[in-house]
């Protein structure tokens, strides 16, 4: 059955949505799940980055943590905007914790996939053109490079992460840790590779061992996709 809406004003995520004269009850809903945060597709099979990652802890980390973070992101999103509707100030800035952290663990965990590639397909290849040039520049070596970020990564205290990002007011490269799923905006820099270290990405793997897992990521990390984002944040 289709119910026609005659202009009524729809609020989701803040926007109010009136240029459809008329919609379909059928044709809102599709409109407001276009409206949701997804799960972005996996480029890749779970079991495509082993043996450093494997297909349970990819399958679990993909479908559950990072599927949760969009769940709870688009409840949290839901929630602010009747908030806002509302006039309710102290409810809407409750719900910002929550667009916070699950925002983050969605921005984080969708440049995370990205960053990472089987080995037949390029992974762990190392960077080329500007990249490498630039690396060489600020950090004396690739090698270097690896053994400064690894550090600082292993080093987190807690759950987060560990970036290569771009300073775009300095125009250099710049390493970086986040608590939580923090994104890397939060610090000015613009996110190129990030390294989960939250356990739930190794610890079925490598049980208390982080600094063994950073070891073997760098095995799978994508330099194509980072050098794509390089020069898209400086140019
Ligand atoms: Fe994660």
């Amino acid at each position: 059955m289709t119910i026609s809406v005659h202009e009524k004003e729809f609020f989701f995520h803040g926007y109010v949505v009136q240029k459809f004269k008329t919609l379909s009850m059928i044709n809102l809903k599709r409109f407001m799940e276009d409206m949701m945060f997804k799960l972005p597709e996996l480029p890749y099979d779970f079991g495509d980055l082993e043996p450093v990652i494997s297909a349970e802890i990819m399958n679990l980390h993909y479908s559950k943590h990072h599927q949760t973070y969009v769940t709870n992101l688009n409840a949290a999103l839901e929630k602010y905007a009747q908030a806002e509707k509302d006039q309710d100030l102290s409810a809407m800035i409750a719900h910002q914790q929550a667009i916070r952290f699950n925002g983050g663990g969605h921005v984080n965990h969708s440049i995370f996939w990205t960053n990472l590639a089987p080995t037949s397909k390029g992974g762990g290849s190392a960077p080329t053109g500007e990249l490498s040039k630039e690396i060489q520049h600020c950090f004396g070596s690739f090698d270097t490079f690896v053994e400064k970020f690894s550090a600082l990564v292993v080093g987190v205290q807690g759950s987060g992460w560990g970036w290569l990002g771009y300073n775009k007011g300095e125009k250099k490269l710049q390493l970086a840790t986040c608590a939580n799923q923090d994104p890397l905006s939060t610090q000015g820099l613009v996110p190129l590779l990030g390294i989960d270290v939250w356990e739930h990405a190794y610890y079925l793997q490598y049980k208390n061992v982080r600094a063994e897992y950073v070891k073997n990521i760098w095995k799978i990390v994508a330099w194509k996709n980072i050098e794509e984002r390089y020069m898209k944040a400086k140019s």
